[in-house]
Protein backbone atom coordinates (compact mmCIF):
# COMPACT_ATOMS: atom_id res chain seq x y z
CA UNK A 1 0.00 0.00 0.00
CA UNK A 2 1.25 3.61 -0.92
CA UNK A 3 1.39 5.65 1.99
CA UNK A 4 -1.09 8.12 2.48
CA UNK A 5 -0.56 12.00 0.25
CA UNK A 6 -2.87 13.43 2.75
CA UNK A 7 -4.95 14.74 -0.47
CA UNK A 8 -8.40 13.89 -0.64
CA UNK A 9 -10.56 11.98 -3.12
CA UNK A 10 -13.96 12.58 -2.47
CA UNK A 11 -15.85 9.31 -4.04
CA UNK A 12 -19.51 9.95 -4.89
CA UNK A 13 -21.58 7.24 -4.88
CA UNK A 14 -24.95 7.15 -6.49
CA UNK A 15 -28.08 4.63 -6.35
CA UNK A 16 -27.22 1.95 -9.38
CA UNK A 17 -26.99 -1.27 -8.71
CA UNK A 18 -23.42 -1.34 -8.93
CA UNK A 19 -23.41 0.66 -5.29
CA UNK A 20 -22.78 -2.47 -2.40
CA UNK A 21 -19.27 -2.73 -4.33
CA UNK A 22 -18.26 0.53 -4.56
CA UNK A 23 -15.64 0.00 -1.23
CA UNK A 24 -13.11 -1.96 -3.72
CA UNK A 25 -12.95 1.39 -5.33
CA UNK A 26 -12.40 3.33 -1.89
CA UNK A 27 -9.88 0.81 -1.05
CA UNK A 28 -7.74 0.77 -4.78
CA UNK A 29 -7.92 5.05 -4.19
CA UNK A 30 -6.26 4.35 -0.80
CA UNK A 31 -4.14 1.65 -2.44
CA UNK A 32 -2.73 4.72 -4.49
CA UNK A 33 -2.34 7.13 -1.59
CA UNK A 34 -5.73 8.63 -1.82
CA UNK A 35 -7.67 9.69 1.47
CA UNK A 36 -11.33 9.22 0.66
CA UNK A 37 -14.07 10.78 1.58
CA UNK A 38 -17.30 9.14 0.57
CA UNK A 39 -20.31 10.99 -0.26
CA UNK A 40 -23.48 9.73 -1.37
CA UNK A 41 -27.03 10.71 -2.68
CA UNK A 42 -29.91 9.80 -0.53
CA UNK A 43 -30.93 7.30 -3.58
CA UNK A 44 -27.23 5.35 -3.07
CA UNK A 45 -28.05 5.27 1.03
CA UNK A 46 -30.70 2.12 0.09
CA UNK A 47 -27.38 0.07 -1.61
CA UNK A 48 -24.46 1.15 0.18
CA UNK A 49 -23.41 -0.31 3.76
CA UNK A 50 -22.03 3.02 5.75
CA UNK A 51 -21.02 1.48 8.99
CA UNK A 52 -18.19 -0.20 6.68
CA UNK A 53 -17.61 2.73 4.06
CA UNK A 54 -17.10 4.44 7.87
CA UNK A 55 -14.85 2.27 9.41
CA UNK A 56 -12.90 2.09 5.66
CA UNK A 57 -12.50 5.63 5.77
CA UNK A 58 -12.51 6.49 8.98
CA UNK A 59 -14.71 9.10 8.15
CA UNK A 60 -18.50 9.99 8.17
CA UNK A 61 -20.46 9.39 4.88
CA UNK A 62 -21.96 12.87 3.89
CA UNK A 63 -25.21 13.09 1.58
CA UNK A 64 -26.26 15.92 2.84
CA UNK A 65 -25.29 19.80 3.59
CA UNK A 66 -24.02 20.31 6.80
CA UNK A 67 -25.68 22.17 9.66
CA UNK A 68 -23.77 25.64 9.98
CA UNK A 69 -23.03 24.84 13.50
CA UNK A 70 -20.95 21.53 11.96
CA UNK A 71 -17.41 21.29 11.13
CA UNK A 72 -16.27 22.04 7.91
CA UNK A 73 -15.48 18.67 5.72
CA UNK A 74 -12.16 18.13 4.22
CA UNK A 75 -11.40 20.07 1.22
CA UNK A 76 -11.23 17.60 -2.27
CA UNK A 77 -8.27 17.27 -4.70
CA UNK A 78 -10.59 15.38 -6.81
CA UNK A 79 -13.86 13.77 -7.42
CA UNK A 80 -14.76 10.39 -8.80
CA UNK A 81 -18.27 9.60 -9.04
CA UNK A 82 -19.49 6.05 -9.42
CA UNK A 83 -21.38 4.42 -9.84
CA UNK A 84 -22.63 7.78 -12.17
CA UNK A 85 -26.74 7.05 -12.59
CA UNK A 86 -28.23 8.14 -15.34
CA UNK A 87 -29.97 11.16 -13.02
CA UNK A 88 -27.14 12.47 -11.70
CA UNK A 89 -25.12 12.80 -14.73
CA UNK A 90 -27.96 14.33 -16.33
CA UNK A 91 -28.50 16.31 -13.49
CA UNK A 92 -24.90 17.54 -13.10
CA UNK A 93 -24.66 18.55 -16.66
CA UNK A 94 -27.46 20.93 -16.44
CA UNK A 95 -26.26 23.04 -13.63
CA UNK A 96 -29.05 21.01 -10.59
CA UNK A 97 -27.59 20.81 -7.49
CA UNK A 98 -30.71 19.13 -5.68
CA UNK A 99 -28.38 17.13 -3.37
CA UNK A 100 -25.34 17.72 -1.31
CA UNK A 101 -23.06 15.60 -4.34
CA UNK A 102 -24.62 17.41 -7.05
CA UNK A 103 -23.31 20.98 -4.77
CA UNK A 104 -19.91 19.55 -4.62
CA UNK A 105 -19.68 18.82 -8.18
CA UNK A 106 -21.48 21.97 -8.97
CA UNK A 107 -18.44 23.53 -8.38
CA UNK A 108 -15.62 21.42 -9.44
CA UNK A 109 -15.21 22.19 -12.80
CA UNK A 110 -14.96 26.03 -11.74
CA UNK A 111 -12.05 25.47 -8.95
CA UNK A 112 -10.21 23.54 -11.15
CA UNK A 113 -10.81 20.00 -9.34
CA UNK A 114 -10.46 16.85 -11.42
CA UNK A 115 -13.33 14.69 -11.67
CA UNK A 116 -13.51 11.62 -12.85
CA UNK A 117 -17.61 10.08 -13.97
CA UNK A 118 -18.20 6.29 -14.14
CA UNK A 119 -21.91 5.66 -15.44
CA UNK A 120 -23.63 2.90 -15.50
CA UNK A 121 -26.20 3.47 -17.31
CA UNK A 122 -27.73 0.42 -19.68
CA UNK A 123 -27.68 0.98 -23.60
CA UNK A 124 -31.28 2.60 -23.89
CA UNK A 125 -30.59 5.26 -21.60
CA UNK A 126 -27.03 5.77 -23.22
CA UNK A 127 -28.64 5.96 -26.37
CA UNK A 128 -30.85 8.96 -25.07
CA UNK A 129 -30.35 12.30 -26.99
CA UNK A 130 -30.25 14.20 -22.96
CA UNK A 131 -27.66 12.04 -22.24
CA UNK A 132 -25.46 12.49 -24.87
CA UNK A 133 -25.36 15.52 -24.46
CA UNK A 134 -25.16 15.72 -20.88
CA UNK A 135 -21.92 13.64 -21.61
CA UNK A 136 -20.36 16.31 -24.43
CA UNK A 137 -21.46 18.92 -21.89
CA UNK A 138 -19.35 17.59 -18.93
CA UNK A 139 -16.61 16.65 -21.36
CA UNK A 140 -16.30 20.71 -22.65
CA UNK A 141 -16.65 21.30 -19.02
CA UNK A 142 -13.27 19.41 -18.58
CA UNK A 143 -15.21 16.66 -16.68
CA UNK A 144 -13.62 13.26 -17.78
CA UNK A 145 -16.85 11.32 -18.72
CA UNK A 146 -15.92 7.15 -19.22
CA UNK A 147 -17.84 5.10 -21.24
CA UNK A 148 -20.37 3.08 -19.22
CA UNK A 149 -19.86 0.46 -17.23
CA UNK A 150 -20.80 -3.00 -18.98
CA UNK A 151 -23.39 -5.36 -17.09
CA UNK A 152 -20.33 -8.37 -16.82
CA UNK A 153 -17.33 -6.13 -15.87
CA UNK A 154 -15.78 -7.93 -13.02
CA UNK A 155 -13.98 -5.32 -12.21
CA UNK A 156 -15.74 -1.72 -13.44
CA UNK A 157 -13.69 0.75 -11.13
CA UNK A 158 -10.43 -0.18 -12.14
CA UNK A 159 -11.13 1.96 -14.93
CA UNK A 160 -12.24 4.90 -13.10
CA UNK A 161 -8.65 4.33 -10.65
CA UNK A 162 -6.87 4.02 -14.09
CA UNK A 163 -8.24 7.87 -15.30
CA UNK A 164 -7.36 9.37 -11.99
CA UNK A 165 -4.23 8.16 -10.91
CA UNK A 166 -2.28 8.73 -7.73
CA UNK A 167 -2.58 11.95 -6.15
CA UNK A 168 -0.31 14.90 -7.64
CA UNK A 169 -0.19 18.26 -7.47
CA UNK A 170 -3.31 19.90 -7.53
CA UNK A 171 -4.85 23.55 -7.29
CA UNK A 172 -7.72 23.37 -4.92
CA UNK A 173 -10.06 26.28 -3.92
CA UNK A 174 -12.38 26.58 -1.05
CA UNK A 175 -15.68 24.58 -1.61
CA UNK A 176 -16.62 23.30 1.45
CA UNK A 177 -20.51 23.83 2.07
C1 LIG B 1 -32.20 -1.88 -7.69
C2 LIG B 1 -32.00 -0.61 -8.48
C3 LIG B 1 -30.90 -0.50 -9.30
C4 LIG B 1 -30.70 0.67 -10.04
N1 LIG B 1 -29.61 0.75 -10.85
C5 LIG B 1 -29.42 1.86 -11.58
C6 LIG B 1 -28.28 1.97 -12.44
O1 LIG B 1 -27.44 1.07 -12.52
N2 LIG B 1 -28.13 3.10 -13.17
C7 LIG B 1 -29.03 4.15 -13.09
O2 LIG B 1 -28.83 5.15 -13.79
N3 LIG B 1 -30.11 4.08 -12.27
C8 LIG B 1 -30.33 2.98 -11.52
N4 LIG B 1 -31.42 2.91 -10.69
C9 LIG B 1 -32.35 4.05 -10.63
C10 LIG B 1 -31.82 5.15 -9.67
O3 LIG B 1 -31.69 4.62 -8.35
C11 LIG B 1 -32.79 6.35 -9.65
O4 LIG B 1 -32.83 6.97 -10.93
C12 LIG B 1 -32.42 7.38 -8.60
O5 LIG B 1 -33.35 8.46 -8.66
C13 LIG B 1 -31.01 7.91 -8.80
O6 LIG B 1 -30.76 8.95 -7.89
P1 LIG B 1 -29.29 9.56 -7.71
O7 LIG B 1 -28.78 9.90 -9.07
O8 LIG B 1 -29.51 10.79 -6.86
O9 LIG B 1 -28.47 8.54 -7.00
C14 LIG B 1 -31.63 1.75 -9.94
C15 LIG B 1 -32.72 1.63 -9.09
C16 LIG B 1 -32.91 0.47 -8.37
C17 LIG B 1 -34.09 0.37 -7.46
Amino acid sequence: MTESSGKVLYVIVCGAFAAPGVGRLVTGAQDLGWVVQVVATPPALDFIDVPALEELTGRPVRSRYRKPSEPKPPRADAMVVAPATYNTVNKFARGIADTYALGVLAEAPGLGIPVVVLPFVNVALAARLPYREAVAGLRADGVRVLPPAADDDPDPWSRALSELGAPGRQDRGDHRV
